[in-house]
């Protein structure tokens, strides 16, 4: 593998197969007068890349290149798989995806592509191949990019028989022989009994009203299309290091929740993980950033190719975007560890599917918008912090374990046991975002990582919704609280194996030792209605506040561990909500509802405290990040402290020790103000 990108990068994507090359200098110039150092092309390019079947052209682009090279801007090149040109598919049209209803989905968008179409794979190889070794002796490319946003629009699930065929071979390879599929797919259950592979399906909707179908079956063609997008992936990566085995390569993810796909596996083939930021505040963009980082080495800096600097076109009302906006959202990018934002897009395209997009330019190519004036006056100020923390780590003492196999079994459309308890629980935001965005709150920084990692090095791990009771999680959190952590964990931790079946065992299966205690019933709330949750009575001298939990109540049955907080109404008031168990030398705390914000925020300053993690009382919109980078001797690292304001008033944020602010140089300690859509970056030494 090449390693991770260098330097900072700022920049925009630009389509010069979109504009007669007469216009090429004068908005590249524009890039160059705003301050940008990269440009990133290529990414639908393919038509004009490969005109005709094996007719390659790249004269026209290595104009445009060697104009960017003139401008002084380095490239992200996107391979142009997401857009298999016409020719293509009218020579090979069940390249085409075929749909859960089993009609073939037509051309006319992007994304439309068999992944196991050995047609598609070939010509995709082909061009990549051909691209590469054209600019092979180039050396202004600073990252490639695979393909774009893989797996968005559901494009990682295909219902073709090439793929069905293709998913009888994964699962032969995953289970050897069908009396173990039956088995581990509980096939017996209403006749699905298969005799051999070639009698197995695809799941597609089928005559289940209610019930759904098999979820193993499910769960399992999920895991086969993550595994096929990874590996066309990895087979684009792989292909380009023949040729660039200096330059990174990485693939723009969309946010978690838009494309269906492990993100772990698919970055163990890519040098860097990125994604493209369309978030609508600096909530929902640091949880990405959280899960983008957390995907690969939680420490190690991403990238945003692509950041919402415009009107998108997919919204059902486009606000402009007000000043400083954009700027605060770089800032936060750059506090989340992203060493380069590119933004979407330079110019409006006058044509095309997305012709009401907005650019940083104005549809004649002129200079005079809102969003061009802002960069301009920013741009200097962006680089000189994003040089100055280029490469320096995110050093999260906490984590979020967060799963997303076991996330999407419950998110998805997929049935599954959360939501045939309560069509109401949302996995991830009732679950796992409650947490992210209370530590966020609380300006405490956190890597949102898969299960099964080394977690050894965290303060505190959340085990958010884990359903899935793999021997990895048991492994992992054992040894993890037995060492020493504080683990924290809420309803639904480990009721099934890892084929979705539930385990015939009190739960947390094979956790309830460390937990000291079982669930016995889970109760479900209506919409609305709340359970009160207190400190047992006589707990405790200084008056607590109460907590309050939504939708779903664990009863506990206590085998050893500690009543932190019990359920105050409801029919079960007077039983345990909240436990703590002491595990060889760490804690194991099990939260038996779905908290609130408040509740949430609460419960985490106590830990936090606890385990002496600094955590701060932030105003609301404000963010606090840290990155860690080399000091100016061995035994120092430099701490560099991002304080961002999303919000609209100013706010004041009070921190411990002295700071000098990046840009001014100026000392502060103490309080240090930040005006409504703005950062301040501040530095220190510490000690190694
Ligand atoms: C995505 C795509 C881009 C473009 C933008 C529009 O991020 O990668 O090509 O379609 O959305 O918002
Ligand atoms: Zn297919």
């Amino acid at each position: 593998m090449t390693g991770q990108p260098k330097g900072f990068h700022i920049g925009a994507s630009y389509y010069p197969e979109h504009w007669p090359q007469e216009r090429w200098e004068r908005d590249l110039g524009a890039m160059t007068d705003l301050g940008f150092t990269a440009v990133r092309m290529l990414e639908f390019a393919w038509s004009r890349l490969e005109p005709r079947p094996g007719e390659y052209r790249f004269d026209w682009f290595d104009r445009a290149a060697d104009l960017c090279e003139t401008f002084g801007l380095s490239m992200m090149l996107g391979t142009p798989t997401a857009a298999p040109p016409v020719w293509l598919i009218s020579a090979y049209p069940d390249i085409l995806p075929v749909g859960p209803d089993g009609l073939r989905r037509q051309p006319g968008g992007r994304r439309h592509y068999c992944l196991h179409n050995e047609r598609y794979r070939a010509a995709a190889r082909g061009v990549v191949e051909q691209l590469a070794n054209h600019l092979a002796g180039r050396t202004d490319i600073v990252a490639w990019q695979v393909d774009n946003e893989v797996g968005a629009y559901r494009s990682t699930f295909c219902y073709c028989d090439l793929c069905e065929a293709a998913f009888r071979r994964w699962l032969e390879a995953r289970y050897h022989d069908v009396a173990t599929l039956n088995q581990r797919w509980g096939t017996v259950f209403w006749s699905q009994e298969v005799r051999g592979w070639d009698e197995v399906q695809i799941p597609r909707p089928a005559m289940n009203g209610w019930t759904g179908s098999n979820k193993s079956a499910l769960l399992d063609f999920w895991r086969f299309s993550s595994d096929a997008l990874a590996d066309f992936v990895g087979d684009q990566a792989d292909a380009l290091r023949e040729w660039f085995p200096q330059v990174p390569v990485t693939t723009n993810w969309t946010s978690l929740t838009t494309a269906a796909f492990d993100r772990e596996v698919m970055a163990k083939r890519i040098d860097f993980t990125s994604w493209d930021n369309y978030e609508l505040d600096l909530y929902g963009a640091s949880f990405n950033h959280d899960v983008v980082r957390g995907a690969k080495h939680g420490s190690q800096p991403t990238w945003t190719p692509e950041q919402r600097c415009a009107p998108p076109d997919n919204r059902q009302h486009v606000p402009l975007l007000r000043e400083g906006e954009v700027t605060t959202m770089t800032l936060h990018n750059i506090a989340c560890g992203s060493d380069a934002t590119i933004y979407f897009r330079l110019e409006q395209a006058l044509f095309g599917a997305e012709n009401a997009h907005g650019g940083i330019l104005d549809r004649s190519g002129g200079t005079d918008t809102r969003i061009y004036r802002e960069l301009a006056s920013s741009v200097p100020r962006l680089r000189q912090i994003g040089d100055a923390v280029a490469g320096s780590q995110v050093r999260a003492r906490v984590a979020i374990v967060y799963d997303t196999t076991a996330g999407v079994a419950i998110t998805s459309p997929l049935p599954h046991l959360v939501k045939k308890r309560s069509q109401l629980l949302s996995h991830l935001e009732h679950l796992v975002r409650p947490y992210h965005r209370a530590l966020q709150s609380l300006g405490v920084d956190v890597d949102v990582i898969p299960c099964g990692r080394d977690l050894a090095h965290y303060d505190v791990v959340i085990l958010a919704g884990q359903v899935i009771a793999s021997g990895d999680l048991a492994t992992s959190v054992r040894k993890y609280v037995a060492g020493g952590g504080c683990l924290v964990a809420t309803p639904f931790t480990a009721h099934v194996d890892d084929n979705d079946n539930l385990v015939a065992a009190a739960v947390p299966a094979g956790l309830t030792d460390v937990f000291g205690l079982s669930v016995t019933d889970q109760d479900f709330l209506a919409d609305g209605e709340t359970v009160v949750l207190a400190r047992p009575v006589g707990a405790g001298e200084a008056p607590v506040p109460d907590l309050q939990g939504v939708l779903c109540c664990d009863l506990l049955r206590l085998a050893g561990a500690e009543v932190k907080f019990e359920y105050r109404n409801r029919w079960y008031a007077g039983t345990p909500a909240i436990a703590s168990h002491t595990y060889g030398r760490g804690t194991a705390m099990y939260v038996g509802t779905a908290l609130d914000h408040v509740a949430v925020r609460s419960l985490l300053t106590e830990v936090l405290a606890e385990r002496d993690v600094e955590w701060h009382d932030l105003p609301p919109d404000v963010h606090l990040r840290r990155r860690f980078g080399p000091g100016s001797g061995p035994p120092e690292v430099t701490e560099y402290v991002f304080v961002v304001n999303g919000g609209e008033v100013e706010q004041t944020v009070t921190l411990q020790g002295r700071y000098r602010d990046l840009l001014t140089g100026e000392e502060l300690d103490g309080a240090i103000g930040v005006k409504a859509r703005d950062a301040v970056v501040l530095c220190r030494a510490l000690p190694r």
